[in-house]
């Protein structure tokens, strides 16, 4: 099977187990850094966004607490009943079951998300020209990718970690993630006292979850079949080939890309 095929596989099983979007890994204040420094959930207030890659709706939700009229949420897995499930204002979203390349050309959205979706997309070219489709012209495409810059050490950690862990079955696997839940867990506490590698993170994302979250943190790290660690300069390139203009990226927690380009 290729790999853009098992990553959808893995991701449907891995939202069938965890299913839930409770605490600040839910959260308005979580949304609110992820758009920092470009957006405010307030700028959302009434627009009409997509968001591409929904899982298990957690940002379908905050996106229709910061107000927004109407959501698009395309999730192509099998996560997709749990997103129905879990969607707090059914009628003010559309659910579709499909890729993001096949998002339909609305034409009208003033917002598009992808939140850690187009890094497991091996040629995501064809979900980013399908975001320019549907955009209005002025409207904005908002991604968040895995970084290269600032993740070294974890990359080099990683990397061999997971041409094992992505092969494993979910029991190998969840229990693969409670050996490294505790020498993590102990790692946020060095982060608070000494400037480790990805402290930001640990320290502003990671350390505010609850340990279910952050066990699931730690399987969504192990479990996809494809991953990509974004250097600044591809981040960029993804939008601007397409034609975005005004592309900016922000440098999130010293460890990933937030990139946002507007349609001219
Ligand atoms: C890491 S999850 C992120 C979920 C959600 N955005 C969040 O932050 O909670 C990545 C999601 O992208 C979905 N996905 C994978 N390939 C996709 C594709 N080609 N088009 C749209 N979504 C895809 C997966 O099924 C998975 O639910």
């Amino acid at each position: 099977m290729p790999d853009k095929d098992r990553t959808i596989k893995d991701f449907g099983k891995q939202w069938l187990r965890y299913s839930d979007n409770e605490g600040y890994y839910g959260s308005l204040e979580l949304l609110s850094d992820m758009l920092s420094p470009f957006l405010k959930p307030e700028d959302l207030k009434n627009c009409k966004v997509a968001e591409i890659g929904s899982g298990a709706g957690r940002i379908v939700n905050m996106l229709l607490e910061s107000g927004v009229q109407h959501v698009v949420a395309v999730e192509p897995s099998d996560a997709f009943a749990v997103l129905v499930r879990n969607i707090r204002n059914p009628e003010r979203v559309t659910c579709l079951k499909i890729t993001g390349d096949r998002l339909p050309a609305y034409g009208d959205l003033d917002y598009i998300f992808s939140i850690g979706v187009l890094h497991h997309i091996p040629n995501p070219k064809p979900v980013v020209e399908a975001a320019f489709r549907a955009l209005r012209a002025g409207g904005q495409f908002l991604v968040w990718l895995y970084g290269k810059e600032g993740s070294e050490s974890y990359f080099a950690f990683i990397k061999p970690l997971r041409i094992i862990t992505k092969h494993l079955p979910h029991l190998a696997l969840a229990a693969f993630v409670w050996i490294f839940y505790f020498p993590t867990s102990f790692y946020v506490k060095l982060c608070r006292r000494l400037p480790l590698p990805l402290r930001g993170y640990m320290l502003h994302v990671f350390g505010k979850m609850s340990p279910e979250k952050q066990r699931l943190i730690i399987y969504d790290q192990l479990n996809p079949a494809y991953a990509k660690y974004y250097t600044i300069s591809e981040a960029e390139n993804l939008l601007l080939d397409r034609g975005f203009i005004n592309v900016r990226t922000h440098h999130r927690h010293g460890y990933s890309w937030t990139v946002i380009g507007t349609k001219p």
